[in-house]
Order: C-alpha cells, then sequence, then structure tokens
C-alpha cells in the first residue's frame, strides 16, 4: 500500500484504523471500543481494554520463543563496559526488581521517581514500574536539584530510584549530592531513595530512607505483570513549558503500545529481531519511546549507549557502535550530527566501519538545517530522514515512512504527516493557511493513539496550553508552513520554549533564576541560533539603579546561578546588560520581537509598543555584543 493511500484511508475513520491496529499487541482483554470521552471531553483510546505494557515489551517474547535474543545491548566507552542481555535475562532482571519495588510497598498507580543516566538498570527500573502499574518519572541527569525537587512535588513519588553518578565525557557527576538537596527543598518527601551504587562514586547513604539496591535485590521475590487498563498511565515525563513549572506529560499503557508497535514497523522500518539505535538519553522522551519501549514491544535489540558522538574517544564512535552491533536504523539529533562534522568535516572516520547492514538514519529533536543533512546524506549514502515530534505526542506526527514507501527527501522539511496526525497550519484566527503560508502548527483533534491524553494533576493547563488558542485543535508550540504535495516544514517554537542541542528548555524558567540575582531590574532570556547546539540562550538585563557590578562580574554569577537552579545541561553562557527593554505600554515585554530581532527576521512592532527608540538601542546593543545572526 502506498503511503497517500495509507494516510487517506486512516484519516478517514481513525477508530477503525486503530482498532486494527490494536490487534498487533496482545491484550489480556480486548479494548471493547478505540476512542471514548471522558468525564472531562478529554478523548482516550482502548478504555477497558486490559495489558501491561512491561508484559508486551519482555515476557510476550519469551513467550513466543525469542527469550535468548538479545533485547538490550549496553556500551558504555565511558566507564569501558560493554554488556548485553537476552529477553530472558531481562525478564528475570525487571521481575526482580519488580520485587523490590513491591517489598517497598509500590502499587499500581504509585509513582517513582528515577534519576539515572544511561546504564541498562535505568530500563530494569522503568520496566519494573510498568510491570506493577506504577507510574515512573524519569528525569534526565543534567537537570539540578531545584528542577528535580520540583518534580518531586508534582509527581509524589513513594520512592526514588538513582545511580550514585554518571559521566559525561570524562567528567564525573555525582547524583547523590543533588538528590539530598532537591530533597530538602522538596516539601513531599518519599519512603525510601534507592541506590545503586557505582565504582567511580560513592555515595553517602542517608539511615533509615536510603536503601542500597543490590542489597535490596538479595533473596528477592520475583513479581508477575500486574493488569492494568489501558487508559491507566504508564509514565509522567515533565518537559519545559512556557512558564518555570514543567508540564507533566502523562502517557498511558494502551494507546502507547500501540502507536509504539506501529511506528516501528511503518515508520522505522524494523521487525522483531533486527537491531535499532537511538542515541538519545533515557531522561528525554526519545528514549522512554524508542530506546526502551518501542523497540521491545516490536522485540527487537535495542542498545544503551553512554557516551557521546564526540570524544568517547572520537568522532566515530556512532559508526564503532553502528558497525559492532549490526544497526539497522538509526536515531539521533542534528546537533550530534554537527558535533561529528566539526571534528572530521571528511567522514574519515566512518572508512573504517562496516555498514553494511545500517539502513536508515533518522534525525529529530531539534530543527535540522539543510547543510547537515547534506553532509550526513552524501556521507552515508543512505536516507536520512527528518522527522517531527515533541514529548506530548510520544512518537513522530511528520514522518518518511520508510516502512511504508519511502517518499523522496525534500531537505528542511521533517516529511508528511504519520496516520492519523491531521497536521494544519494555521492562522491567529484559526483559518488553515494555503500552501507555503507561515503559521502556527496545531492537530485537528482527536490525537492519535499515544499522544498525551492530559497533564499529571492539571486538565485545566492541558486545556489552555495546548486546547484553547486554536479550538477543535492540538497546539504544538511550532510555526511551519505546508508545502503543495504536503511536506510540512517547521521553522522553530513560536512560544517562550527554546531547543538547546536537541534538549528542550524553557526561556521563562531560566528568566526566574536570572530575575532572582540582587543586581537584576529585569529580563528576558532569549534563544539566539548557533551553529552546534542549533540554539543557545542569551539573557538581557536590566540593572536596578544604583548598582554597582561589572557587566562580566554579573554575566559570572548568572551563569553559575542558572546552572545551580536549572542544570550544565541550560547552557547559559552570556548575559549581557541594556539599559532597558522593548515593552508593550501595559509593561508586556515584547520578548517575540527581539526573537525576530536576533533571527535577523523582519517584524512590525505592535502599536502598543511603548517607545519605539528602544528598538534601535537593543540593535546596536546586540552588533556590540555580537549577537543573533545578522551579526555574529
Ligand atoms: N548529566 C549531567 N550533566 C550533563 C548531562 C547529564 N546527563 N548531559 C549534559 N550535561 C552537561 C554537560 O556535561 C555540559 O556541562 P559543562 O557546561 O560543565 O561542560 C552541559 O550539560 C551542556 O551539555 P551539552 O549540551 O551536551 O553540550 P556539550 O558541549 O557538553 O556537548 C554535544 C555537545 C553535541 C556532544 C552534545 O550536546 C550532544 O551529544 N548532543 C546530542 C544530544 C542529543 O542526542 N539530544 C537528543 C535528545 S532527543
Ligand atoms: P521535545 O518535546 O523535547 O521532544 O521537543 C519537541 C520540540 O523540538 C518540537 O516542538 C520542535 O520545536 C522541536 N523539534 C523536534 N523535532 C524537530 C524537527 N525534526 N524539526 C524541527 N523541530 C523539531
Amino acid at each position: 500500500m502506498s503511503y497517500q493511500s495509507l494516510y487517506d484511508a486512516a484519516l478517514q475513520d481513525p477508530q477503525s484504523f486503530w482498532a486494527q491496529q490494536a490487534n498487533q499487541i496482545a491484550w489480556f482483554h480486548t479494548p471493547p471500543t478505540a476512542l471514548t470521552r471522558d468525564e472531562e471531553g478529554l478523548y482516550r483510546w482502548f478504555k477497558g481494554g486490559k495489558m501491561n505494557t512491561c508484559y508486551l515489551a519482555v515476557d510476550y517474547h519469551v513467550e513466543q520463543g525469542r527469550g535468548n535474543q538479545v533485547a538490550f545491548i549496553y556500551d558504555s566507552p565511558v566507564t569501558n563496559t560493554k554488556k548485553q542481555y537476552t529477553y530472558k535475562q531481562l525478564q528475570h532482571e525487571v521481575a526482580r526488581f519488580a520485587g523490590v519495588l513491591h517489598r517497598l510497598e509500590v502499587k499500581k498507580g504509585d509513582r517513582v521517581l528515577i534519576y539515572m543516566p544511561m546504564m541498562p538498570e535505568v530500563a530494569f527500573a522503568m520496566l519494573a514500574c510498568a510491570r506493577l502499574g506504577a507510574v515512573h518519572s524519569v528525569v534526565f541527569g543534567g537537570f539540578a536539584a531545584n528542577e528535580l525537587a520540583i518534580r518531586v512535588d508534582d509527581a509524589t513519588p513513594k520512592v526514588i530510584l538513582m545511580a550514585s553518578g554518571g559521566i559525561e565525557i570524562d567528567k564525573i557527576i555525582p547524583y547523590k549530592p543533588i538528590v539530598d538537596k532537591a530533597l530538602t527543598l522538596s516539601k513531599h518527601q518519599p519512603n525510601h531513595v534507592v541506590v545503586l551504587q557505582r565504582p567511580f562514586v560513592l555515595a553517602q547513604m542517608q539511615e533509615g530512607r536510603d536503601l542500597d539496591w543490590n542489597t535490596m535485590l538479595y533473596k528477592i521475590r520475583k513479581h508477575p505483570c500486574v493488569e492494568v487498563d489501558a487508559t491507566d498511565p504508564l509514565y509522567i515525563l515533565y518537559t519545559s513549558g512556557t512558564t518555570g513549572k514543567p508540564k507533566g506529560i502523562i502517557r498511558d499503557n494502551g494507546g502507547h503500545a500501540v502507536a509504539l508497535k506501529f511506528s516501528m514497523k511503518n515508520i522505522f522500518g524494523v521487525d522483531a529481531g533486527d537491531v535499532y539505535w537511538a542515541a538519545s538519553d533515557v531522561g528525554w522522551v526519545v528514549g522512554h519511546s524508542y530506546i526502551v519501549y518501542g523497540p521491545l514491544i516490536q522485540g527487537c535489540t535495542s542498545i544503551i549507549y553512554e557516551g557521546k558522538p564526540i570524544r568517547t574517544p572520537d568522532a566515530g564512535a556512532f559508526w564503532r557502535v553502528l558497525s559492532e552491533y549490526k544497526v539497522k536504523t538509526f536515531f539521533t539529533a542534528p546537533t550530534a550530527i554537527r558535533a561529528i562534522k566539526k571534528e572530521d568535516s571528511e567522514g574519515l572516520l566512518l572508512k573504517q566501519y562496516d555498514l553494511s547492514h545500517f539502513q536508515y538514519q533518522f534525525l529529530a529533536g531539534e530543527r535540522c538545517d539543510v547543510a547537515t543533512l547534506e553532509w550526513l546524506s552524501n556521507l552515508l549514502q543512505r536516507p536520512v530522514i527528518d522527522h517531527w515530534w515533541q514529548t506530548e505526542s510520544g512518537w513522530p506526527m511528520l514522518a518518511n515512512m520508510v516502512g511504508v514507501e519511502l517518499l523522496p527527501i525534500k531537505p528542511g522539511s521533517a516529511g508528511k504527516c504519520v496516520p492519523t496526525y491531521d497536521v494544519q497550519i494555521l492562522d491567529e484566527n484559526n483559518e488553515v493557511l494555503d500552501a507555503n503560508q507561515e503559521g502556527a502548527v496545531a492537530i485537528k483533534l482527536p490525537l492519535p493513539p499515544g499522544a498525551l491524553p492530559t497533564l499529571w494533576n492539571d486538565t485545566q493547563r492541558f486545556i489552555d496550553s495546548y486546547l484553547t488558542a486554536y479550538p477543535g485543535y492540538y497546539f504544538t508550540g511550532d510555526g511551519g508552513y505546508k508545502d503543495e504535495e504536503g511536506y510540512v516544514y517547521i521553522t522553530g517554537r513560536i512560544d517562550d520554549v527554546i531547543n538547546v542541542a536537541g534538549h528542550r528548555l524553557s526561556t521563562a524558567a531560566m528568566e526566574e533564576v536570572v530575575a532572582g540575582h540582587p543586581a537584576v531590574a529585569e529580563c528576558a532570556v532569549i534563544g539566539i541560533e548557533e551553529d552546534l547546539k542549533g540554539q543557545v540562550p542569551v539573557g538581557f538585563v536590566v540593572l536596578k539603579g544604583g548598582v554597582d557590578i561589572s557587566e562580566a562580574q554579573l554575566e559570572k554569577e548568572l551563569i553559575q546561578m542558572v546552572r545551580g537552579h536549572i542544570g550544565a545541561v541550560a547552557a547559559f553562557r552570556r548575559a549581557v546588560v541594556a539599559k532597558r527593554l522593548p515593552k508593550t505600554r501595559s509593561g508586556k515585554i515584547l520578548r517575540k520581537i527581539m526573537r525576530a530581532m536576533t533571527d535577523g527576521k523582519s517584524f512590525s512592532p505592535p502599536s502598543t509598543i511603548e517607545d519605539i527608540t528602544v528598538l534601535d538601542e537593543l540593535n546596536e546593543l546586540m552588533r556590540e555584543h555580537k549577537i543573533g545572526v545578522a551579526f555574529s
């Protein structure tokens, strides 16, 4: 079947389409209906279907005779470790760890927070939660104590699971001080913190609360899979929104499993037994969907890579892994490719490896510039596919579905709509724009299975943030346009979210921190384009009257504050002092105009602007500090 006929048929009757796809997974009880609406009017897929995601990802394959196939390959250049786990071994590990959680009285619906780097135990922990019907919330290791505390208070976990530390290239990051500090900041306290001690960094244990991971496993009884409803939450994953408070994206069990299974075959072109690798981190949605759940549900071999694209040990690291494990489909972020290109612009390191099994290269997580896509396509001589999605969707919304039909690749476009995403470009009056006209990227409701049903403990915020601006649609936060052939081009966020090295961050959260400096009267943090990371934040700061601090000292202190509150991953490394910021007469900072100025895009100042001459001042400041595409 061609892509177009598949897409058209699916969109004509999404319920039948997804009911059919639901037959691809092993339910304990088949769902009586595909799509329903709950008491708040929100869409829910497969309500009444009974299942267990861990069963689908692990036990099912053992029952089907795949027990001896490798489920996970752990490759850690930073610790010099390589290990493999078959599905049978994975079942053993996961069932035992579920036993540990059970002993700690974790039950269906309880939350478990996980703060760990890329190691197999993080996947065991996630799957063990799924096995019990407990809801995991994995927090990316690059976030600081304050961000962790916010998530602890929102998710109120019964237990925290952590490792004593991680390694960033050659730098040891001890995790325990971060968790301990977070728990002094949070109101909520977990009953226990279970610590996996790693040999290179020993965590100090707090008696009574902290438990040793390996000691807990001693003589533990394995725990079977618990039956959950399709609409029960599998996990909460916090992502940056337009305020300092992250959004708790909920993923349900049933829709998620059906959508991921569909995507593995139809988008990524892999079958059971194939090796699939997403070089991301379990702290991000890519790690949830395409390191852990998707590949396992499809019966693939997945790779847990604890390393970087460069310097572990060199820019050939990715090619080494692709070759060594015979990867068929590979997924990474454009930033990683730009980092490789910077170090090995001729791709000489690639020539050392046999990549004969490697078929498809997928890129996502941030906008992929044409130069990077073309450089990689020339180097690999294989399809390089940009595709687009977000934490909220949980799986791709736009792609080139190689498992169905490889369409011509148009550099700059993230592809065409995936069934049954109906991606439209809207103007501010909720009207669909003509081809090639740029507007807000929105999706006609209902969203397909797998996409978020709501936000954790905050349905009102879900409605306000996503469903209100464009009635009848889900608003993605991105801008873009569609060409005459239905290819969509994502041009970037049109809200206060930025994307730094494929990491989604909130400028509002950074502004909260910067505004907390005693010298700062007001500030705006804007994402500006950067060669390697795509975007980086820059703070524009107005000082309080009478304050005596040098710009360099202030910048140093602000950088430390953002690192301390949000984390190194924010990559906040620049702050400049402005006399004033552009504002409306009612005092609202015109960040959109500042973004347009730094991006070198045209804009028309609103009639409500307080004083238009501030724009000339700002332009001069950007020129002086070489900020923005026009001046860098
Ligand atoms: N734990 C602790 N700290 C972390 C971290 C983690 N998991 N991840 C990143 N950091 C830290 C880094 O050590 C760095 O700290 P520093 O300021 O002290 O040097 C900081 O956060 C910024 O990290 P990063 O954005 O990764 O930049 P980098 O310059 O260290 O590395 C790349 C550049 C390109 C190699 C790296 O950004 C990369 O691999 N990017 C691809 C990311 C990706 O795959 N994203 C996809 C998500 S779907
Ligand atoms: P996250 O929720 O962290 O996955 O980030 C999602 C955001 O990243 C999207 O809303 C986009 O702004 C951006 N993004 C992801 N993939 C792409 C892509 N292929 N092209 C352009 N932007 C992308």
